[in-house]
């Protein structure tokens, strides 16, 4: 595994493997490497000759008051993972290598991010979308690799791709979740001992919500507030939202029918926690 930190440096190394042929497939992440981002290279590494990894917490896209400078870093446990999930080059810059000036160009998403995290914060899919058009830039892969633990992420990414005329695939993959059901997180290290022991409980509402949904129940308010009370039940977690839309395209719906996206987020007392499920009604 090539470890590299200037851009100009992997975008060359890249030219060379595209020149010979090989294709390339590519995992975004800010690190703090867990099963769920395992689960992304594993994939890329059954589907391409070549797999990027790229580590970097990107400061654009954290609101000034959340948790950029806490967020959990470990670049050692990080180049272990690659190295046994057989990634070929890992790019870590530095801020000042992918921000050596003051931005002057930013990407503005229009589309999508009215609702869920996009709504409670906003600029967050702006930085996302700026940082990955940079990285796709430097990267030119012919595949990229996203969890759909973040399913308004891949909504929003597959839009830049087909409005900035990317020539790349977005290949999603399933939440990867403890034995208890809670979804792997970075952030779940900052959860309370007795929040851990609770936190599973997001999963099972919103699997409480869609057996309700496939079982008849097609007013989405009455699904909303199902998977309240079950959170308010039984954890000691605020409710940020629960909101229910079609998928992919996020728009609002006055009946559960189709393919639909139940997702929710819920603040624990140093973790805010997303997870969603997606499924078809007929
Ligand atoms: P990060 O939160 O590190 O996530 C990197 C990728 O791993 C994302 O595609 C995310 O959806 C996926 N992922 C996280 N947890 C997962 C799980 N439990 N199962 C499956 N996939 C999971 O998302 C970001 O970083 C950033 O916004 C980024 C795209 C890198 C841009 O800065």
């Amino acid at each position: 595994m090539k470890i590299l930190t200037i851009a100009k440096e992997i975008q060359q190394q890249i030219a060379v493997e595209k020149k010979n042929g090989k294709t390339i497939g590519y995992v975004p992440t800010m690190g703090f490497l867990h099963e769920g981002h395992v689960s992304l290279l594993e994939k890329a590494r059954q589907e391409n000759d070549i797999v990027v990894l790229t580590i970097f917490v990107n400061p654009l896209q954290f609101g000034l008051n959340e948790d950029f400078d806490s967020y959990p870093r470990d670049i050692e446990h990080d180049e272990k993972v690659a190295q046994s999930a057989l990634v070929d080059y890992l790019f870590y810059p530095s801020i000042e290598e992918m921000y050596p000036d003051e931005v002057s160009v930013k990407v503005t998403v229009q589309q999508r991010t009215d609702v869920l995290c996009g709504r409670k914060r906003p600029g967050h899919f702006d930085g996302v979308a700026t940082v990955l058009t940079k990285f796709f830039n430097i990267i030119n892969p012919d595949k990229v690799y996203f969890g759909l633990k973040d399913a308004q992420q891949v909504a929003v990414v597959d839009g830049l791709i087909t409005d900035f005329n990317f020539d790349i695939d977005i290949v999603p993959v399933e939440t990867v979740r403890e034995e208890d059901g809670l979804a792997k997180s970075s952030r779940n290290v900052y959860l309370l001992e007795e929040e851990r022991a609770c936190a599973h409980e997001l999963y099972k509402s919103l699997n409480l919500a869609r057996e309700a949904a496939q079982h008849g129940v097609d007013n989405p308010e009455k699904l909303v507030s199902l998977i309240s009370n079950h959170i308010k039940n039984y954890t000691t977690g605020t409710i940020d939202y629960i909101e229910v839309y079609s998928y992919p395209d996020l728009k609002p719906i006055e009946k559960v029918s189709g393919s639909v996206i139940i997702a929710l987020a819920v603040q624990f007392s140093t973790a805010r926690l997303i997870d969603n499920v997606t499924f078809l009604v007929h």
